[in-house]
């Protein structure tokens, strides 16, 4: 065991030992394989990462959430994990990744890695075993295997579909299957297994000794399951989908406190504690389970993610999560893009009543499908408006690689070369989450958009060329580009913020929202179409997320105020 409270690779850190350091973060969320590229194999990596870090200081992040950067043959973008205590060759060695969190630290910048428990991937050791142990063995027992049915034993244990489409069953040749809730190369683990248990927590000290500051959790709500025969219907499932009582036999089960209280106890081996976030597609009313400081302490909520572009809905999830955050003393959560949605600046765009919900934008690209007219304009300016509120409110922003950049969704990625398993198992319904994964452009005039080293077009996702307008260097000489918006915000942001206090202020106008926080910062948005006046009393302007004259709020922006005393 080990209590260290800095790593070797600490040297030279800059961050004090503030235990709440993460309940109001800016947390960047890096997906390594598109954020740069050192050697020019298309594929970004880890010291990719370490020679951006002066571009995140100069943006202004307090930490950096890691997307898998484990040893993967990206079945899954990395979610598809062979070995959790390892880096992908791909991608670089552990002394990179030692350089790399060094220099995060030492430019003052928080390092948070994603976790993968709930399944490993076909090629992990473990699972290359089980393949190779007769039904019943302690091999097979870490996985979840099961008998196969009917006549002759070749049907499935039972008719349950996957997340990404076909059978969440997969058969192994002697009679068996074993369960997929995600691709076939996404083995299930078996929490009931104190092996799986014990070599989790291996993996959580493994990478708090190596200096990590904390754990993005991946389908946090998945991992204990009840497979007491007989195993119900699909049918009977979905129908259960909204349970809040832990009665589903897959999901958000009573089982994860005890799960989540062991990793707690090792969190708080060190010091600072080291922190987790779990992303948990719960009820809403569920999510304290995962916030409470004896579990994981903080959970993602997605409905801002999932909203309209409206102040109602808007203010009542504001409202809402900061009462259920109360609950467990916990602090709020807020995202509009990651790696899994179609960007916000694209989303914004789409007509009122094109799939926002549900598919979370990726309605509007099924292949094959009609595609309708994304208005690129209103999406950026609504993107912008709405990430300016976010940056205002209490608690952690969590922000995704480009959207600094106001970067939009490439919808137009030919079929053959998209990567995502979603689109390949669920042919013609969804073309999947390749379009907010494109290689980021850094520089305009270089091939590859400079994601790779000079000379280098190589390009794990191809980029369209209009990317050029978006790359960073076209962006940092334009001073009111999204860029360096994003940059006034978080600095602005690091100056004012107080406690986690928000107050509504009534305006009188029910398109407009504004709030309060201590210290006469304000944050006012119009959500309308006609002009919103700004009273001279709310105090004077910081900063706008558009164009805006004299004191006239134009439609779809946001502006900071600070109003005296
Ligand atoms: C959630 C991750 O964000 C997503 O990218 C992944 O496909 C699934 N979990 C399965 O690990
Ligand atoms: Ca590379």
């Amino acid at each position: 065991m080990t209590t260290a409270a800095t790593s070797t690779s600490d040297a030279g850190t800059v961050l004090a030992a503030d235990p709440n350091w993460w309940r109001q973060a800016a947390v960047y969320q890096i997906y390594p394989r598109s954020f740069a590229d050192s050697n020019g194999d298309g594929i970004g990596d880890l010291e990719g990462v370490t020679s951006r870090v002066p571009y995140l200081v100069e943006l202004g992040v307090d930490a950096v959430w890691l997307s898998p950067f484990y040893p993967s043959a990206l079945a899954d973008g990395g979610y598809d994990v062979d070995d959790y205590r390892d880096v992908d060759p791909k991608l670089g060695t552990i002394a990179d990744f030692d350089e790399m969190i060094a220099a995060l630290h030492a430019a003052g910048i928080r390092l948070i890695v994603d976790i993968v428990p709930n399944h490993s991937s076909n090629r992990h050791a473990w699972f290359q075993e089980a393949l190779a142990s007769p039904r019943g063995s302690a091999a097979r027992d870490r996985y979840i295997f099961r008998d196969g049915e009917g006549p002759d034993g070749t049907e499935p244990p039972s008719d349950w579909r996957a997340m990404f489409g076909g059978s969440a069953w997969e058969p192994v040749g002697d009679g068996q299957f074993y369960l997929h809730l995600f691709a076939p190369e996404q083995p299930d683990f078996n929490w009931a297994n104190r092996e799986v248990r014990d070599d989790f927590l291996h993996t959580l000290r493994f990478w708090a000794d190596r200096g990590v500051d904390g754990f993005r959790v991946d389908v946090a709500h998945a991992l204990a399951k009840d497979l007491t025969y007989p195993l119900r219907s699909h049918a009977e499932l979905e129908k259960m989908r909204l349970v809040t009582d832990g009665s589903h036999p897959l999901w958000d089960r009573e089982e994860l406190d005890e799960i989540y209280a062991e990793w707690r106890a090792v969190f708080d081996e060190y010091d600072p504690p080291r922190i987790a976030v779990a992303e948990a597609w719960v009820e809403p009313s569920r999510r304290h389970r995962y916030a409470a400081p004896t579990s994981l302490g903080q959970a993602f909520n997605f409905d801002l993610l999932r909203a309209d572009f409206d102040a109602d809905e808007f203010r009542a999830i504001i409202d809402h999560n900061i009462a259920s955050v109360a609950v467990t003393g916990s602090s709020n959560t807020w995202v509009f893009s990651n790696h899994d949605v179609v960007r916000h600046a694209t989303r914004y765009g789409l007509p009122a009543d094109h799939g926002r919900e549900g598919a979370v934008g990726r309605g509007w690209l099924l292949s094959g499908g009609a595609t309708p007219p994304v208005d690129a304009e209103l999406g950026l300016r609504r993107a912008r408006a709405a990430s300016l509120l976010m940056l205002a409110l209490p608690g952690s922003a969590y922000l995704y690689q480009g959207e600094e950049l106001g970067l939009p969704e490439v919808a137009d990625i030919p079929d053959a070369a998209r990567r995502d398993p979603t689109f390949f198992r669920s042919p013609g319904v969804d073309v999947g989450r390749d379009g907010c994964r494109v290689p980021l452009p850094w520089i305009a005039d270089a091939p590859s958009f400079g994601f790779g080293p000079a000379g280098s077009d190589a390009s794990h996702l191809p980029q369209p060329s209009w990317f050029s307008s978006f790359a960073v260097d076209v962006e940092d000489a334009v001073p009111d580009s999204t860029l360096n918006l994003y940059r006034r915000a978080l600095a602005l942001r690091h100056a004012l913020q107080g406690d986690e206090a928000l107050t509504w202020i009534e305006t009188g106008a029910a398109f407009v929202l504004a709030f309060a926080r201590p210290g006469g910062w304000r944050s006012v948005t119009n959500f309308g179409d006609a002009p919103f006046t700004l009273a001279d009393g709310l105090g004077e302007l910081l900063l706008a997320s558009g164009p805006i004259e004299g004191r006239a709020l134009p439609p779809a922006t946001t502006v900071w105020l600070r109003a005296a005393g």
